[in-house]
């Protein structure tokens, strides 16, 4: 085999070594149930759950519950359960912007401020079932605000920060949210972000009846009497205590938006129990979790990777958390490594596109700081590429650090498929094995089921605890989206290949879906931004490979007869995907074209479009059922 194996390092002493993890695995073929209940004894429930998983991915029988007659409250497993032994421990260490700017806030702290936005939410007629956005930055607040709704029922949508105020307004229209939370301002990488300005435009499309302003920098922004409530001027008169709604494991605990192949954004449902289970069983498993670790995810909550591992994975472990609200190369490339040094930080995850990024400045600004607090590495949300994988281990981690590089989605919760890091030997690339409980399958097109070493499209075979429940207001789409593919399986969107040792490697989506910086974009969603421009008549946007952010978006653009492209328009349609999804959706390149190469039943050939903006001349396989085989060369011709 050509590819390197790194057995587990000698110094890593492992809570859960080879002879352990074998034992999980057993245990999870041999009574799936019993195992799982046992899983979610690391949840502390009103009445436990006496059933494990309810689940049939057949059309007919179609349905996903797990624990369904527990309860629980997430909130109390977070906060309250820790506080009696922890309560001085420290939940989260908020690291803002500018170093060693920010705070530590304690368990019994957290548990304060949650109650306190708990009530006043309360206080403003939200309970159970209503839908609250949260579009703030990453500081204490924003988790006390999740967690608050968690405490009395409400289901929270969190926002990345960096969508536009027209994608706010979409979100919540679509679940029909009654408050928003936000902050007066954000500020990453030394630059004020407008947070309530960009709610205000938003709210002049769609309204809701409350909005909390929490201050972050303390800019006078507007208020809207009524509607807007400043949390500094009501907090010191809320109660610290507020009493946690009971919940029903199968009870929706968030929805988070993400994109699919089609239509607008998914609102993808979470529920309470299995969620919690699942968010909770990963973050021990994977991060090898102990009591004096100083566990940091650099991921925004905005996204599925700050839900389950800046917030609830490490809060129900009792874990010291670190929210990072600033930016790998702010106020330098070292801020990272700085970082880790000052807070004592052992675990550390991140995303490849930053390692990418960081490894192209050089060894440097990592070696001008020790990191011997590091302990275990990680990578998620693309496939890391041996030579970012080798320098994150070698330089980063001195070769003393295992890195585990784990593969999940917004719609499976928490981690599926990563190695156990005292306990898996690792190959650079490669997310190894299911974690116990995961069936992955490989399937060919025609739905054959391929076995032993292989590469074809990635299912997953059985539910697990943090599977999503629902697409938000459309349990049709679900359906059609991840379970029509391939009768009976739960199909991912991610092509995938397994070596002879039973190692996944992940090769990228498979659908439309473009993974920028590992930010899912849907080039219908880009696609339909551009032609929302009165010149345009056309588009189709595929991903190509980008050394940093793993994919670019490319940009075909035909436009209306009489209309001349050019840098002005090409920068008035960037704008316009700004202002309609925002500035990570926006495209790399745009390419003029006078026509798009379709089929003569007028679908267009993205294959095509794919490999030209691979930069590929050749090889465009079949042309023959081209409608018109002469734009193949007029767009080489036109390539940027
Ligand atoms: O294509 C896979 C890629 O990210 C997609 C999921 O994106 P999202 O829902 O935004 O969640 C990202 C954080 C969990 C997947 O379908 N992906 C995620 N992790 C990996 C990965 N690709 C390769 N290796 C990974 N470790």
């Amino acid at each position: 085999m050509s590819e390197s194996v790194h057995p587990v390092p000698t110094g890593f002493n492992a809570r859960i070594g080879p002879g352990d993890l074998a034992r999980l695995r057993a245990a999870a073929e041999d009574d799936t149930d019993a195992f799982w209940l046992d899983q979610a004894r690391r949840i502390d429930w009103t009445a436990p759950p006496t059933q494990a998983g309810d689940w049939s991915f057949d059309e007919q029988d179609f349905r996903i519950r797990w624990f369904a007659d527990g309860t629980l409250n997430l909130s109390v497993n977070c906060l309250d359960r820790h506080l009696a032994e922890h309560g001085n421990r420290t939940a989260l260490i908020f690291e803002a912007d500018e170093p060693g700017a920010g705070r530590t806030v304690s368990y019994r702290e957290l548990y304060e401020e949650t109650c306190r936005l708990a009530n006043l939410l309360k206080s403003r007629g939200i309970g159970r079932g209503d839908r609250v956005m949260i579009y703030m930055p990453m500081i204490p607040e924003a988790a006390a605000a999740m967690l608050a709704c968690a405490r009395i029922g409400a289901v929270h949508s969190v926002v990345f920060g960096g969508f536009s105020p027209d994608s706010v307004a979409g979100r919540i229209e679509d679940c029909d949210a009654k408050c928003m939370i936000t902050a007066d301002e954000g500020v990453r990488g030394g630059k004020v972000i407008p947070l309530k300005r960009n709610v205000d435009a938003a709210l002049d499309k769609r309204d809701v009846e409350t909005v909390i302003v929490v201050s972050r920098t303390g800019a006078s922004v507007p208020m809207k009497a009524g509607r807007d409530v400043a949390y500094a001027d009501v907090r010191d008169s809320l109660a610290i205590e507020c009493e946690p709604e009971v919940m029903a494991a199968e009870d929706p605990l968030f929805i988070l938006y993400t994109s699919g192949s089609t239509g607008k954004p998914k609102g993808v449902v979470h529920s309470t129990g299995g969620y919690a289970v699942w968010a909770a069983t990963t973050f021990d498993w994977v991060f090898d979790y102990r009591p004096d670790d100083i566990f940091w995810c650099t991921a925004d909550i905005g996204w599925i990777t700050g839900h389950s591992y800046v917030v609830y994975g490490p809060l129900v472990n009792g874990a010291t958390s670190v929210m990072f609200d600033g930016v790998p190369n702010y106020p330098d490339f070292g801020r990272f490594w700085e970082t880790v040094d000052r807070l004592g930080v052992t675990i550390f995850y991140t995303a490849p596109t930053a390692i990418r990024a960081l490894m192209r400045e050089g060894d440097g600004p990592v070696k001008a700081h020790k990191r011997t607090s590091l302990r275990l590495l990680g990578t998620v949300g693309e496939p890391i590429n041996p030579e970012a994988w080798d320098w994150y281990w070698r330089v980063v981690g001195d070769q003393r650090c295992p890195v585990v590089d784990t593969w999940w989605q917004t719609e499976t919760g928490g981690i599926l498929i990563s190695p156990f890091p005292g306990a898996t030997p690792l190959k650079p690339g490669s997310a190894t094995q299911p974690l116990p409980g995961i069936r992955p399958l490989l399937l060919d097109p025609d739905q054959q089921v391929l076995d032993g070493p292989a590469s074809g499209n990635l299912c997953i075979a059985a539910s697990w605890p943090g599977q999503m429940r629902t697409v938000w207001g459309d349990h049709d789409r679900f359906f059609q989206t991840y379970f029509s593919t391939y009768p009976g399986l739960y199909f991912t969107g991610d092509g995938c290949r397994r070596d002879a040792d039973g190692y996944y490697w992940i090769t990228g989506r498979v659908d439309d879906v473009i993974n920028v910086s590992g930010h899912r974009i849907g080039t219908a969603e880009v696609e339909s931004a551009l032609v929302a421009h009165p010149k345009v008549a056309e588009a189709a946007v595929v991903g190509f490979p980008h050394d940093i952010k793993g994919q670019g978006i490319y940009a075909y653009v035909t436009l209306n007869a009489g209309e001349e492209g050019g840098d002005s328009l090409r920068s008035d349609l960037v704008q316009q995907v700004r202002k309609d999804i925002g500035g990570m959706a926006a495209p790399e390149k745009i390419h003029f074209t006078p026509s798009l190469p379709k089929t003569r039943s007028g679908k267009i050939m993205r294959r095509i479009l794919r490999k030209i903006a691979e930069g590929e001349t050749e090889g465009f396989g079949d042309t023959s059922t081209l409608a018109d085989p002469s734009v193949v060369d007029a767009l080489l011709a036109g390539r940027k």
